[in-house]
């Protein structure tokens, strides 16, 4: 049967800053989900609500395709009940990512990030016999966040010596890189890899604009194995209204990497743009699921589960949270030592947004100010 992945997810509302969503805005949501997967509804095969920071995500299984309006009016339908919550609790940013009134269908590039996959589920299948896959989740970072972690694993045998390996890994990927600029239209190229690999690394290399947005398999073309949610809130709003904090669904093992292969990336504590006021360089922190952000800046962190789906869709009774384990505690204080002594420099060149970036914030009115009082010398 063909089965569709939806990991929708948004910041409508935070206690005491931008830290965590409240339980009685989970609770809420949570009851929408069990009422959506219950039999009478039938809307969805099975779902999980968890949080990254501020951020709630809905991770959920159905037959409804890809950018199904019933399924995005579900998700809106869920954010809208938990902002009233979080409205009536005093809670701060309540709604923020909802930056269209009532959009009529597809969610994406209305303020929550979408991230979705439809494969066909066959235990009899040669391939994919058992389905597994994982799910990242980021708060205080943009889209561009995973453009490491996936170059690494998907083109670097030094981080995935799957590539090697694996004949059916061998024959390589194709990358499908979006360009974060375009406002109106969606602007994609597309790229195989390992032949084209400087390619996707000349794009990759400015995460601001260009983000991996999907990844296929070239032994088994139509086997979609990633997909990023690689919309700007700015280029929506027009103005910051908070980070884009992206989330991505990978498919794993078999003719696919493994969960080890793809997370080994996220040893390094890569430098993402975002942090507090999304306007910073600092390094993302691999953190467990429901992890609020609590710390001094407002480290990027990003949370990952590993599901295996049954014959039916189902998925959620159990999971593994991978970056829960005392194997990360290292990476933790590692992250947390490199942003402490980065941002040392505080505002100065780098540990700040590029200009692209801060475009978008209050400095520009600063910035416009001053240019009226300089003058030319002669
Ligand atoms: P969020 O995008 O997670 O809401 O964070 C916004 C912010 O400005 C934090 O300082
Ligand atoms: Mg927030
Ligand atoms: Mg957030």
């Amino acid at each position: 049967m063909r089965v569709t992945l939806s990991v929708i997810k948004a910041d409508v509302g935070s206690i005491g800053g931008h830290t965590r969503p409240s339980e009685r805005m989970l609770h809420v949501i949570r009851e929408e989900m069990k009422a959506a997967c219950s039999k009478s509804k039938g809307l969805l095969i099975d779902g999980l609500i968890t949080f990254t920071g501020d951020d709630i995500a809905l991770i959920m299984s159905h037959m409804h395709g890809v950018g199904a309006p019933v399924v995005h009016r579900f998700a809106w339908e869920c954010f809208l009940t938990a902002t009233e919550v979080a409205r009536k609790q005093g809670l701060y940013g309540a709604g923020q990512d909802l930056l269209v009134d009532a959009p009529s269908g597809n969610i994406r590039g209305a303020g929550p990030a979408v991230a979705e996959i439809e494969f066909e589920r066959d235990p009899q299948s040669k391939d994919r016999p058992a389905e597994a896959f994982l799910v990242f989740a980021a708060d205080k970072c943009s889209p561009g966040a995973y453009n490491y972690p996936l170059y690494a694993a998907f083109c670097d045998p030094m981080h995935n010596g799957g590539l090697l390996l694996n004949p059916k890994m061998h024959r390589g990927f194709t990358f499908t890189i979006i360009d974060m600029d375009a406002k109106d239209k969606d602007r994609i190229i597309r790229l195989d890899v390992p032949e084209r690999i400087w390619d996707v690394a000349t794009l990759l290399q400015n995460p601001d604009r260009f983000a991996v947005e999907a990844i296929h398999s070239r032994y088994k073309p139509d086997e979609q194995i990633v997909a990023v949610s690689a919309t700007r809130l700015h280029n929506i709003a027009g103005r910051y209204t908070g980070k884009d904090d992206p989330v991505a669904i990978v498919r794993t093992q078999g003719i696919f990497p493994a969960p080890e292969e793809i997370v080994e990336p996220f040893l390094l504590g890569h430098f993402v743009a975002g942090d507090a006021r999304g306007s910073h360089v600092m390094p993302i922190m691999p953190v467990p699921i429901n992890t609020p952000v609590t710390g001094p800046f407002c480290l990027p962190i990003v949370s990952c589960l590993a599901f295996s789906m049954d014959a039916e869709g189902r998925f959620a009774e159990e999971c593994v949270d991978m970056f829960g384990g005392p194997v990360w505690d290292q990476t933790r204080l590692k992250v947390q030592a490199k942003a402490d002594e980065w941002r040392r420099q505080g505002f100065i060149g780098p540990t700040m947004a590029s200009h692209t970036e801060l475009a978008y914030t209050g400095i520009v009115e600063t910035l416009e100010a001053l240019e009226r009082e300089f003058i030319t010398r002669e």
